[in-house]
């Protein structure tokens, strides 16, 4: 059985029940923002190369109204996680930045801090592109799963930049929208992640994967409209505490590759620059940039193959990107191989590999759908640690939502 997750309806009804219970008063805007989940294109974003995601039915919604208190912005979270609702003032950056009465001292207003959740809505304040913003009291609920790889991170920015559109809007353009959330990220969260996560969230597609170019940022939608084919997402439920450190090492090697082949980015490399290099390389970056030259191929390859139904073909790519990733880029680890080998040892599965920077996280697997209950159950029997299981649906991005 495929994991319980609250719809849309409860999630915005759970955010304005509380709104209500925490202010006394009705939120007057809603807004929401997918999680995504990567069909295959692993860290190639920030090399310039192409992804393949698609935004999922999981979702964090932000809900609120504009407050009289000009400067001040007060935001609540509740997680399954913390038996209370978690409560955040900041002090917008338009007002004098003077010390209110009964606010905890921030330091310099928007800076990175603690608690450390408020950080992506820091960013996304201090990054969004139509100041100065009014006061607001706002209410933030999410049904991603945090740090499992599905993007709970840029769920968060994107709504909450999505939030902010219905009380100051911005010029209303989604691309360089999905930009400010990724700069929240690298200045607020300390992350230097690529584009995919932010604009996935942002241009997601009812029915559609995008396969995104993140070097022009041209986006072409792929659809997956086939009933007897699932992509089911496997929630390994561990995450191990190197994945930040390393994901900026991993970068970092990459532009070193980059640079040593005399490229402005990996991107512009074949194989056969990269063979004819390899005594320039240490063995570590000749790996790493051979993982990205191959995955930007394999991703180009792939969208075809989906698009042509050859899902034989797909699958069998998914499982090469699985492979490169563990061998070759090292972000895999036993948990994500272990999932994929069960999953490939049932009938009518076609591919499996890991999603996300790695580390721990999710895998996602290509099957035909009359197999998916075995298919759960097979993992469920071999893995030794508690998995959650979710059909990847693919939809929307993020939008503002009525209010009655
Ligand atoms: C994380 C980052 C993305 C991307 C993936 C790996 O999700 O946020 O930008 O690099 O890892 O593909």
């Amino acid at each position: 059985m495929a994991t319980p997750v609250s719809s849309l309806n409860q999630l915005v009804s759970q955010a304005t029940g509380l709104f209500k219970q925490m202010f006394g008063d009705e939120a007057k805007i809603a807004a929401c923002a997918p999680g995504r989940v990567n069909l295959i294109g692993e860290h190639t974003d920030y090399n310039e190369g192409y992804v393949l995601p698609m935004a999922l039915h999981l979702v964090t919604v932000v809900v609120g109204s504009a407050a009289s208190s000009g400067h001040l912005a007060t935001i609540v979270t509740a997680s399954e996680h913390a038996d209370e609702p978690r409560r955040v003032d900041l002090r917008l950056p338009n007002e004098g930045f003077s010390q209110s009465p009964g606010m905890p001292d921030e330091g310099f207003p928007l800076s990175p801090g603690l608690p450390y959740w408020a950080n992506y809505v820091r960013g996304v304040i201090h990054h969004y592109r139509a100041h100065p913003l009014p006061g607001f009291r706002a209410v933030v609920v999410s049904s991603v799963p945090l740090g499992a790889g599905l993007s709970s991170s840029a769920s968060l920015e994107v709504a909450f930049y999505t939030f902010l559109q219905q009380l100051k809007p911005d010029d209303g353009h989604k691309i360089p929208k999905a930009i400010a959330c990724q700069q929240a990220e690298h200045t607020h969260a300390g992350v230097p992640c690529g584009i995919m996560d932010q604009l996935v969230s942002v241009l997601g597609m009812e029915g559609h994967a995008l396969l995104i170019d993140c070097r022009s940022l041209e986006s072409i939608p792929i659809p997956l409209t086939d009933p007897g084919l699932v992509f089911l997402i496997t929630n390994s439920n561990v995450k191990h505490s190197l994945a930040s450190s390393q994901y900026a090492l991993r970068r970092a090697q990459c532009e070193n590759a980059a640079s040593i082949l005399g490229k402005p980015s990996l991107r512009d490399a074949t194989m056969n620059d990269l063979e004819e290099s390899r005594d320039h390389l240490d063995d570590v970056t000749y790996r790493r940039a051979c993982h990205v030259i191959g995955e930007i191929n394999r991703t180009v390859k792939a969208a075809e193959s989906l698009k042509k139904g050859a899902y034989q073909e797909f699958g069998k790519i998914m499982v090469e990107s699985h492979n490169s990733l563990r061998d070759l880029y090292e972000v895999s680890c036993k948990e994500l191989d272990d999932l994929v080998t069960a999953a490939m040892e049932v009938a009518g599965v076609f591919g499996s590999r890991m999603t996300g920077g790695g580390f721990g996280g999710c895998t996602i697997t290509l099957l035909k759908a009359q197999v998916i209950d075995r298919t759960i159950q097979h993992i469920q029997e071999r893995y030794s640690g508690t998995p959650a299981f979710y059909v990847a649906t693919p939809s929307e991005g993020a939008r503002a939502l009525k209010r009655s």
